[in-house]
């Protein structure tokens, strides 16, 4: 049995999978801002799998606390064996590419506060030469589009990160896979126009799941996402810049 820590615990998509791993018998540390929120989604875990659930708060807008929180987690609730990184924040509207404070937010809850924990976590599990790290990253993060820019750099700059904590971790037995979805139906695309293709979170949940024991490196999920962004990747800029997209 291992023990998992996710962080944004209150997202669909991490609600798909910790039911997944709940399923096999794992234990959890659901982390986040939403304590109650946090509270009702463990009970609802442990009521439908009998499984072991605690919950922990941890807010990723405090870049310089997280390395000390991360101390503080495996002090509190014992060494963890895998975390799963699928907290992020779009911001609805066009703030974040015009203004400073929504965009520093956007960097900090999808990429700077994830890696200076997860830069805690490589530690501990290269120490220990065991350990897994998930990181939901995002298409938004494969090429930059007027519409959501400041996202899309966050996400493709921790894509980035992952890869090279992969690299880093690959010679101590430490597995790090990097989760690209497409559109899900969750909270963070709710009421937004233009969506195609919106994938069910509980399914995406079983296939980051799946992706994980398999020891992958890199999914789209869904699959199909993968050429659709091939195909969107070759277009030439001076084609692409034109596009409205
Ligand atoms: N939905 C999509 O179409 C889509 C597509 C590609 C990638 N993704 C990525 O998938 C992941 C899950 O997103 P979702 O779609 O399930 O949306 P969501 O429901 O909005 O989940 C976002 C999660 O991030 C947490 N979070 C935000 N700011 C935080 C902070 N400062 N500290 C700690 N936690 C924070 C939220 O916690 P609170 O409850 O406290 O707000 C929530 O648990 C994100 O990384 C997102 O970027 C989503």
């Amino acid at each position: 049995m291992t023990q998992i820590l996710i962080v944004g615990a209150t997202s669909a998509i991490a609600r798909g999978c910790a039911f997944a791993w709940a399923k096999q018998g794992q234990r959890l540390v659901l982390a986040g801002r939403d304590m109650a929120e946090l509270e009702r989604i463990s009970r609802d875990i442990r009521l439908r799998f009998a499984s072991h659930v605690q919950v922990a708060a941890l807010d990723l807008d405090d870049a310089d606390q997280l390395s000390a929180r991360w101390d503080d987690l495996e002090t509190a609730h014992g060494h963890m064996d895998g975390v799963l990184m699928a907290a992020g924040w779009m911001p609805d509207d066009s703030d974040a590419m015009r203004r400073d404070t929504p965009a520093l937010q956007v960097l900090a809850r999808n990429f700077t506060g994830p890696v200076a924990l997860l830069n805690a976590a490589a530690d501990a599990f290269a120490a220990r030469k065991h350990g897994f790290i998930v990181g939901i990253g995002s298409v938004a993060g494969d090429r930059g589009r007027q519409s959501n820019y400041v996202y899309g750099a966050a996400k493709g700059g921790f894509s980035i990160y992952l890869a090279g904590l992969r690299n880093r971790l690959f010679a101590d037995g430490v597995s790090v896979l990097t989760v690209k979805p497409g559109f899900v139906d969750t909270r963070m695309t709710w009421g937004l126009p233009g969506l195609f293709l919106v994938a069910d979170p509980m399914v995406l949940g079983e296939q980051i799941v799946s992706a994980q024991a398999a020891g992958k490196n890199t999914v789209y999920l869904p699959s199909f996402w993968r050429l659709i962004m091939l195909i969107i990747q070759h277009v030439p800029e001076f084609v692409f810049k034109r596009l409205k997209l």
